[in-house]
């Protein structure tokens, strides 16, 4: 087995080859004058089962680029099976044509993954679960539930908690958490009247005197986030914070959390954290490494990968 990483995230890929006890690949990703990537595989990989770990973070279309032409340099190279680690699935919001004449950019992503060469995906909480259908290759779908779980079980009081979703769209994946606390389940029923932009309208369950966790898949400018705080508190919640997987964070989104009234946010690292987020006070991260790790392990050995979510 091989696990070879692009730019978008090193330090997870180092605790994923660590958890996994073996050494990162050498390869070389870098850059032409006029900002052309260029990759070379520096070792042997004719026949092995090798992994390709990028998340397509910000600057999202240069990391696509740089994982699709990983796995097109390794499928030249006769790797024997090659598996596209994507922690966090960018573009998988536009997985529906949301008006006329508009794309369905998260299936034209997993057909260019497809076509470059890749045999298996494995990502982290994709944005819908039915964006597995968009690959025709075996596509796995992690949770980081379970990490934000044991977190949960050090940091609350799980007897007073609510789960609250901050949209209609994440009630199954609010409704997973709460059901394994047996907390009751509130909604947010948020209208968001143009892209970056969201309004809180409603919630719908009592929240009084409840310590409220939002959950959800992806924090990108806080707008959602914050403003379902706003809500919760306003109609009585004792407190607010929240476990979201993917930390896009963009633009002013650290800022905004860092002065709202929410206690606490909780991201992983499938994303690389950036320097803004790593000094926020009220912003802490949990690392997905070995759930990757052992995912990978699994893989690569025929075992299963939904048994780790039992
Ligand atoms: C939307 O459906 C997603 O699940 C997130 O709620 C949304 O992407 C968050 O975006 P923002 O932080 O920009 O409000």
């Amino acid at each position: 087995m091989k696990l070879v990483a692009g730019n978008s995230n090193q330090p997870l890929a180092e605790a994923i080859a660590a958890y996994l006890n073996i050494p990162l690949a050498k390869c070389s990703v870098r850059r032409f004058a006029d900002m052309e990537v260029f990759v070379e595989i520096l070792e042997n990989v004719r026949g092995e089962d090798v992994f390709v770990l990028q998340s397509t973070s910000y600057p999202a279309n240069d990391h696509l680029m740089e994982l699709l032409i990983m796995i097109d340099a390794l499928r030249r190279a006769s790797a024997r099976r090659i598996t596209a680690v994507v922690p966090y699935f960018g573009y998988a919001r536009q997985d529906r044509k949301a008006g006329p004449r508009t794309p369905i950019s998260a299936k034209l992503v997993a057909n260019i993954i497809q076509e470059a060469g890749a045999d298996r995906v494995l990502t982290v909480d994709l944005h819908a679960g039915q964006i597995q259908g968009f690959f025709d290759i075996p596509t796995d779908n992690l949770f980081a539930q379970p990490v934000m779980v044991e977190d949960i079980k050090k940091n609350f009081k799980i007897d007073k908690l609510m789960v609250v979703s901050p949209d209609v769209g994440g009630v199954i994946r609010a409704r997973g958490l709460a059901k394994r606390f047996d907390a009751p389940l509130a909604i947010i029923d948020k209208r968001r009247e143009r892209a970056g932009e969201s309004e809180v309208m409603n919630v719908i369950g009592e929240v009084e005197g409840y310590s409220c966790i939002l959950v959800d898949d992806i924090v990108d400018s806080g707008g959602t986030l914050c403003n379902a705080a706003e809500a919760l508190l306003k109609e009585g919640a004792k407190d607010v914070s929240a476990y979201i997987t993917h930390g896009v964070l963009s633009g002013g989104a650290v800022a905004r959390i860092s002065s709202s009234e929410m206690n606490s946010l909780v991201i992983t690292d499938s994303l690389l954290p950036t320097e803004a987020v790593r000094v926020a006070k009220n912003i802490r991260v949990l690392t997905i490494a070995p759930l990757l790790g052992e995912a990978i392990a699994r893989t690569s050995g025929e075992k299963s990968v939904s048994s780790l979510f039992d």
